[in-house]
């Protein structure tokens, strides 16, 4: 297959795609819970996936994720009202309930039971709503990622809005060679990473080892750097198929992991998390994510769209950057890397890219995508859809030298909730 080929079937996600189908057969992370509180209180637009959607909750408290438009002649139900059990279109009151049935169809009652408009079953965890769009009978168990799993204390949640391509945009959460240049200053400065031990051998070493495995659940990607004759300094993040990763730990701050989800095929929702798996965040750092620190942002009010955006060139700042602040000159974890990826273009050209050894992560990953999407088109089932393979760490370890670290990673990082965290 030529790349080009491969390429255009892995940005297009829309209904009916290669891509589209494949990822339908996961839980998509639609919205917060939070964005609908209330039973009964005011429904959201959401796209993903390239669908227009409405959800709201009824005033049972049940989550509905629905078309936008009303089966009648189109009217937008985001303009409806959301009362006694379902969404009620204000253009002629025709009324839809969460599994998407016309409940009441005022002009013709005896019709309403022939009618309904497309509607997605939810489940809601770590304080996201998750949505199936795949095929009925396919519907797998929610997930398990180790986030997800714990009380609320322990965990934060944000998502923000990202101007380009979902795949540039996870292509950065594997891409561990970035970090040592772009986030340079941002180590040693952010509050969520600064006491961390490690930052030293990471800016020391500009020259990262690869080594890249293949397992069940995605795959592990182990970035080497030398520390001492005897030992090496490991970074082993975690590709969970498909648009999860668990960052490497640094030092006791919480643990992190991102999302990548696509809205259409020029925006993506960046999801970013943190957590402690045995403790509740401590208040101090809370109110840090809540403020923009670590891999969160500060947003415009009322909006998921970061402050710093395309429109004002990230908010750059020259003067930082030569006083060596920041090392774009752009500040923050996040908009760094939303900066550099938004700067691609809304879909990058990837006929004129140049990858090198350091991009094995992303080509494995396309391959595997990819290699999934027309798998299943030829009727295999996809990867990872068992959600007990989840239950993974990511880990910043050293070891001597004479380790295989792909046996430490099945030992210590597989199935790992109950063991120790791995982090300096
Ligand atoms: S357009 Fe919705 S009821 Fe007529
Ligand atoms: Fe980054």
């Amino acid at each position: 297959m030529l790349k080009n080929d491969m390429m255009e079937t892995l940005v297009r996600t829309g209904p009916g795609t290669l891509m589209g189908n494949l990822i339908r057969r996961y839980w998509v992370p639609a919205l917060l819970s939070s964005e609908i509180a209330e039973p009964d209180g005011p429904q959201v637009r959401v796209k993903i996936l390239g669908e227009r959607l409405l959800a709201f909750r009824d005033t049972n408290g049940r989550v509905g994720l629905v078309d936008e438009f009303c089966r009648h002649r189109g009217a937008s139900l985001f303009l409806g009202r959301n009362e006694e059990c379902g969404i009620r279109c204000s253009y002629h009151g025709w009324k839809y309930d969460i599994s998407g049935r016309c409940v009441d169809l005022p002009s013709s009652p005896e019709a309403a039971s022939k009618v309904s408009i497309t509607a997605y079953p939810c489940i809601e965890r770590a304080g996201i709503v998750w949505a199936y769009m795949g095929p009925k009978e396919k519907q797998p168990e929610p997930p398990e990622i180790e986030w997800c799993l714990l009380p609320d204390s322990h965990r934060f949640v944000s998502k923000r809005l990202q101007e380009s391509n979902y795949l540039q945009a996870f292509e950065g959460g594997i891409d561990s060679s970035h970090v040592a240049w772009v986030h340079r200053f941002e180590m040693d400065a952010d509050p969520m990473h600064n006491r961390s031990k490690a930052n030293g051998i990471i800016k020391r070493s500009s020259n990262v080892v690869f080594q890249i495995e293949e397992v069940p659940s995605g795959l592990l990607i182990f970035a080497r750097r030398e520390v001492d004759a005897s030992s090496y300094y490991w970074r082993i993040t975690q590709y969970l198929f498909p648009w999860f990763t668990l960052i490497p730990p640094f030092g006791d701050h919480p643990l992190g992991g991102h999302m990548w989800i696509p809205i259409d095929d020029e925006n993506c929702w960046a999801w970013s998390i943190n957590f402690l798996p045995s403790q509740p965040l401590e208040d101090g750092d809370r109110k840090d994510m809540e403020a923009g620190k670590g891999i969160h942002v500060e947003y415009i009010p009322g909006t998921f769209r970061p402050t710093a955006n395309r429109d004002n060139d990230w908010l750059i700042d020259r003067k930082a950057q030569k006083e060596k602040k920041s090392y774009s000159g752009v500040a923050g974890f996040s908009i760094q890397d939303a900066s550099l990826q938004e700067s691609m273009g809304p879909i990058q050209n990837h006929a004129q890219e140049f990858l090198m050894p350091t991009d094995r992560a992303i080509v494995l990953a396309r391959r595997l995508l990819h290699r999934s999407a027309v798998d299943l088109e030829n009727g295999t089932e996809p990867p990872a859809v068992n959600a007990s393979s989840q239950r993974v760490r990511s880990a910043a370890v050293i070891l001597d030298k004479s380790v295989d670290v792909k046996e430490w990673a099945r030992l210590n990082l597989h199935d790992a909730l109950n063991k120790p965290v791995f982090t300096l």
